[in-house]
């Protein structure tokens, strides 16, 4: 690397330790503060669940579909910060006995995804514990870990961008500007975008590093490797969907029909593909470093096996 690009790099890793500390958060202390969710509010917002598509549900069972929502969208987190911590911190191997303040940088980064994924899995007992039983989240962080981390580090780290890009656009998009979510569910959204615009920064630094070691065949495979787990992103919503579905209408109060039950799992999968895949395929920044580091023809490809996802086909 050029001598002058490390110390832009350098930099750059360096904001994002000086964010990092000055922005530093505490589960209990900032973000909970003893308080219990309110379940006389949404928790996603409508932007994101998509509820409104289903004109025929109460307002009251609009909202309890944007709770069960919301419980498997912060388990989804939970189970993508598992991969993203365990990738950072291998990569922070390349800094080992290099650039100290890249490497506290990684530190720090992978110290705040322990530290989500404790939140996450305090959200969900908290939830169990308002909410009537029979709920099932079906992917296991360490077995969606493993598939994920098979794929190149090119990859991986395209896909983490994504994610942890989509993540504060939802925040400012739909989340913040929503007076009607519950406070406790909207805070926990405002905490974790905090920390995770440092993410997203160091996620960056670390896909051109990756980049620049790659060769056009590499890349090439690299580009199948992104298309692969976009696949496997969507099977957990597809697998999901159904067991949300099944949820909502058991503990919804009345009998669905069977026309409202198809309706709710082809509405729910739109909606869960909305929030973990389109939303953060047309992220501008995404699109622009995607673009930086790949080829037109790759860029079709993906394109095309977006299109049945997105419904852009
Ligand atoms: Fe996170
Ligand atoms: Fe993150």
């Amino acid at each position: 690397m050029l001598a002058t690009q490390q110390q832009t790099d350098t930099k750059r890793y360096a904001k994002c330790i000086e964010v990092s500390k000055r922005i530093r958060w505490e589960i209990d202390r900032d973000v909970i503060r003893g308080r219990k969710f309110d379940f006389s509010r949404k928790f996603l917002p409508d932007g994101l669940s998509l509820v409104d598509q289903f004109e025929f549900l109460s307002d009251t069972e609009r909202r309890y579909l944007s709770q069960v929502q919301g419980r498997s969208y912060a388990n989804m987190f939970g189970l993508a910060e598992r991969f993203i911590g365990a990738k950072l911190l291998e990569l922070s191997r390349d800094h080992w006995l290099g650039d100290q303040t890249a490497l506290e940088a990684l530190v720090r980064f992978t110290d705040e995804e322990l530290k989500h994924q404790e939140l996450f899995r305090e959200l969900e007992r908290m939830m169990g514990e308002g909410m009537p039983a029979g709920y099932k989240y079906l992917a296991q962080p360490n077995d969606v870990a493993s598939i994920v981390l098979g794929k190149s580090t090119w990859a991986v780290l395209a896909l983490t961008c994504n994610i942890e890009l989509f993540t504060q656009a939802h925040y400012r998009q739909s989340v913040q500007p929503d007076d009607n979510l519950s406070d406790l569910f909207k805070d926990v959204l405002l905490f974790h975008w905090k920390e995770e615009s440092q993410h997203a920064i160091i996620d960056e630094l670390e896909w051109q590093r990756e980049d620049g070691k790659l060769s056009a065949a590499e890349r090439d495979r690299a580009v199948t490797d992104l298309i692969d787990l976009v696949a496997a992103v969507d099977g957990i919503l597809q697998a999901q969907t159904p067991v949300d579905v099944e949820y909502f209408a058991a503990t919804c109060g009345r009998k669905l029909k069977p026309a409202e039950m198809d309706r709710l799992r082809a509405g729910v999968l739109k909606a869960y593909r909305w929030q973990f895949i389109g939303s953060g395929a047309q992220e501008p920044r995404f699109t622009e470093l995607l673009g930086s580091m790949t080829l037109p023809q790759h860029g079709e490809r993906i394109g095309a096996a977006l299109a049945p996802i997105v419904g852009t086909a």
